[in-house]
């Protein structure tokens, strides 16, 4: 049975550390609901998911599951791990080197005292879920790294706990493998109906994965949206950033026009941003840019630029490009490269994908 789970006002200081390294974070994630916890090293993923998992006690807040309060050091109540009925998979592959896969599948049944045919039943629909059906008689340390992370996978949900919880699954996964099994891993979480808490540093598996994700930095959650709204609309120059609009033109409000504004650049030239309420005119803001939005034209309506460097890449080109008062990215789909370094350039940005926010 999949449970909602809710994080209230957490936050956890170390004791060796003054700064908190979860800093009053709030979220519910819906039954059956995935959600990604995205951010840089150190932003407090890793301890928020143990705080779910009650492996760490935090200095303050509440985590409900299923509308009963597991964490709530301001009570007293500190449910131990074993008792809140969660499915781990970590980094590491956490299997039983000693086990085979169905041993390994297995044992977290066994230690809830199912036994016999429903035993039976259970590993084998959980080997199936991660396509393991085929190996279950093998010792695990003849699995491959994604192999036996499936393992660890089948193990953390053959028991049906309420929540799973994943810090960085497939990390330590090549390349190639790590693609296949985050798209595996929605289809294979979604089948089960399963709550889910990932945890990552990679954006794209934070897209692929979610269905909403959180964006974290310093211990605070910063966005916590379908990936469509951290993509369209990032909150913050944090998070415009970290998921991939890394051009920024500094300027100033000058016009206010409703969701929109005109800003003024280095140059003299004006151009037209989405922006929030709070940014009056007069304001200096920094209007945030995907390389992938910054369209060139040989000619035609738009900013006058120049191409400084093209680097080719064989299905994409991308251009440093002068324009604006500034240097900016621009990113050409396809493999035509149709820009020579040294060429004249129209600029064009359109108003919906430029970000401005307030400088601070
Ligand atoms: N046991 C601990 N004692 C003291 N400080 C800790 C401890 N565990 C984590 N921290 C600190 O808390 C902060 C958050 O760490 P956390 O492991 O949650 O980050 P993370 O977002 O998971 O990073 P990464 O992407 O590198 O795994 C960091 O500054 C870290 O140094
Ligand atoms: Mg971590």
């Amino acid at each position: 049975m999949s449970s909602e789970l809710r994080v209230e006002k957490l936050r956890k200081i170390f004791a060796t550390t003054a700064k908190a390294a979860v800093d009053d974070v709030s979220f519910t994630i819906a039954a059956g609901e995935i959600v990604v916890l995205l951010g840089p090293s150190g932003c407090g993923k890793t301890t928020t998911l143990r705080c779910v998992a009650g492996l760490e006690h935090p200095t303050s807040g509440k985590i409900v599951i299923g509308g009963t309060v597991y964490t709530d050091p301001q009570a007293g109540v500190l449910v131990p791990p074993r008792n809140r009925n969660l499915g781990m998979v970590f980094q590491s592959y956490a299997v039983w080197p000693h086990m085979t896969v169905r041993q390994n599948v297995a044992y977290p049944l066994k230690s809830r005292g199912v036994k016999g045919a429903a035993l039976a039943k259970g590993v084998l629909e959980a080997l199936e879920l991660v396509e393991l059906a085929d190996y279950a008689d093998r010792p695990v340390t003849q699995l491959s790294g994604g192999q036996m992370q499936r393992v660890a996978l089948a193990r953390s949900m053959v028991y049906q706990p309420q929540i799973l919880l994943l810090d960085e699954p497939l990390s330590n996964l090549d390349a190639q493998l790590r693609l296949r099994l985050r798209d595996d891993l929605r289809r294979i979480i979604k089948r089960v109906g399963l709550t889910a808490l990932y945890v990552t540093h990679d954006q794209t598996e934070a897209v692929v994965l979610g269905d909403r994700i959180g964006v974290m930095r310093d211990g605070k959650l910063l966005q916590l949206d379908t990936p469509t709204e951290i993509y369209n609309q990032p909150a913050d120059l944090f998070v415009a950033g970290f998921t991939g609009a890394t051009n920024v033109i500094d300027g100033k409000v000058v016009t206010r026009d409703g969701g929109f504004g005109i800003v003024a650049v280095a140059s003299g030239e004006k151009l037209t941003a989405r922006m929030g309420a709070d940014l009056p005119v007069g304001a200096a803001v920094r209007v945030a840019l995907r390389p992938d939005n910054v369209g060139l034209a040989p000619a035609g309506e738009g900013f006058a630029g120049r191409v400084e460097t093209r680097h080719y890449q064989g299905t994409q080109t991308v251009y440093q490009v002068t324009v604006l008062g500034t240097s900016i990215e621009a990113l050409e789909v396809g493999s035509a490269a149709r820009y020579a370094e040294g060429s004249a350039v129209t600029v064009s940005v359109p108003p919906e994908v430029c970000w401005a926010y307030p400088v601070s």
